[in-house]
């Protein structure tokens, strides 16, 4: 691999921070959401009601433990650290005339730490964390206003780290809207809405907003790099048939339709097409087309989790379960505990399918595998089956590298050190290199434990890839 390759980890301000309310923090679209399970979905309960427990009010505690925790991805050998800002410890309800310097001060002494050990940070604005205010007052992404809201968030941003930050990233899947519309947008669709006039309204007002912090970002400074995050895992068709065929391309392209705007600055004709379909009629004007145009992100982040399969559906065949979204099951693949295929393979065919298709260098900023894992009495995890997934998918990765000439900035393992599930809420679903003694309820203690695959992925950053 390339010497300068940005090896690391990735969280989200949500999922780990905790301190809701610290520091003159706002409530966020996360904080109103309950815990779930495999099998309950989380509740979202527009305010914070006492019979419920909210994980994210706690997260990992990495607001008090940041320096711990850094310091022991430095231990790693970490080059990069993919975070997000949370929006609502910067302006607390989104809509502030001034930011709130407790907020600015917290991260001040993160990028302080991080540059300490020379630890390149990787930016997300926006990871499914906006204040709830806004989507109380103006109906979220439902309403043009959040586009100058976004951008006086990213400004005050993006000037306060100039000195310490390259690597930023607009907005945590954006396509994501498409499923789970509350996570990337705080969207709840009402019974009497259009569903599709709405969601496609409001991602087209962040695509708008997308493409405004970026021309923003390389004004402030021609160096910066800007990227957009996508979700994406290739597509199979379910046999060689051409209707499966077909479909399994139709999935790849709706999936791809709103980055390839952040990626070219206009709307695909597909995408268009899809949207006459589907009868919505998008509010977009001629600045619109200008701003998407002088916009274009230099890079394509996504996460990995999984590919999936596309076809009709056989009589005994069954759904997989994934990340938001999934395909029929792959007879192929195996599955982890919350029944998500685990596919390396596919890794290695997404990063030629998205290199193909955008020309723009790549970064893995997610992949992982959340699982249950035990503490054992010795104070550490054998946790052989995260490694054995990490190996082979990072093994597919390097391939694409050295054998397809895909071009990679780097790879960032999803939540290195354990914090609170996006989808289920739960704790127990652990993806980190580094286990955080806390349960689905909020009780422990919250110290730190490193994990059997803590001293593997030091020795695969040591050795750049050689040693898996
Ligand atoms: C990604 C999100 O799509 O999936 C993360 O960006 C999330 O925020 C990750 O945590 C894994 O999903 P989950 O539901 O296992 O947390």
């Amino acid at each position: 691999m390339n010497k300068n390759f940005l090896w690391g980890g990735a969280t989200a301000a949500n999922q780990c921070e905790g301190a809701y309310l610290d520091g003159n923090k706002g409530l966020s679209i996360m904080d109103v959401m309950t815990n779930g399970s495999k099998n309950h979905k989380r509740l979202i309960t527009d305010s914070i009601q006492k019979e419920y427990y909210y994980p994210n009010h706690d997260g990992n505690h990495f607001y008090y433990h940041y320096k711990e925790d850094i310091a022991l991805m430095a231990e790693m050998g970490f080059k990069c650290y993919r975070m997000s800002i949370a929006w609502t410890r910067i302006y607390p309800n989104g809509d502030d005339e001034q930011p709130n310097e407790d907020g600015l001060k917290f991260y001040d002494k993160v990028f302080q730490e991080l540059k300490k050990y020379n630890i390149e940070p990787i930016v997300t604005l926006s990871h499914y964390e906006m204040p709830l205010n806004l989507v109380k007052k103006y109906g979220s992404w439902r309403s043009r206003k959040l586009i100058d809201f976004f951008y006086n968030f990213s400004k005050t941003v993006l000037t306060r780290y100039k000195n310490y930050v390259r690597y930023w990233i607009t907005f945590n899947e954006i396509n994501a809207i498409e499923f789970m519309p509350y996570f990337p947008a705080g969207l709840l669709i009402e019974e009497d809405e259009n569903r599709h006039q709405v969601i496609y309204q409001a991602a087209h007002h962040m695509l708008v907003a997308s493409a405004k912090v970026v021309k923003l970002a390389h004004d402030i400074n021609p160096k910066n790099k800007v990227g957009c995050m996508t979700l994406f895992g290739v597509n199979y068709p379910r046999t060689c048939h051409p209707n499966d065929v077909l479909k399994a391309e139709m999935a790849n392209q709706d999936f791809l339709g709103i980055p390839d705007v952040q990626v070219f600055g206009y709307y695909s004709d597909y995408q268009l097409k899809q949207y006459q379909n589907k009868n919505v009629h998008l509010d977009i004007t001629d600045e619109d087309l200008e701003i998407l145009k002088n916009g274009t992100v230099d890079f394509v982040s996504f996460s990995y989790y999984m590919s999936m399969v596309q076809g009709e559906k056989r009589e005994g065949e069954n759904f997989a379960q994934g990340n938001m979204v999934a395909g029929l099951e792959n007879p192929y693949l195996e599955s982890n505990e919350w029944g998500w295929q685990i596919d390396p393979v596919g890794l290695r065919i997404t990063l030629n399918y998205l290199y193909q298709k955008y020309r723009k260098p790549l970064f893995i900023v997610e992949n992982g595998l959340g699982s249950e894992d035990i503490l054992t009495s010795d104070g550490t995890v054998h946790d052989d089956y995260r490694i054995d997934y990490l190996r082979k998918h990072i093994q597919e990765m390097i391939k694409a590298v050295d054998e397809d000439g895909v071009p990679l900035l780097g790879y960032t393992m999803w939540g290195c050190i354990d914090l609170v599930s996006a989808g289920s809420g739960e704790m127990k679903k652990r993806y980190g290199f580094v286990y955080v003694d806390k349960d689905d309820y909020g009780n422990g203690t919250y110290k730190r434990f490193r994990k059997d695959s803590f001293y593997w992925y030091k020795k695969v950053i040591e050795s750049n890839g050689e040693i898996l």
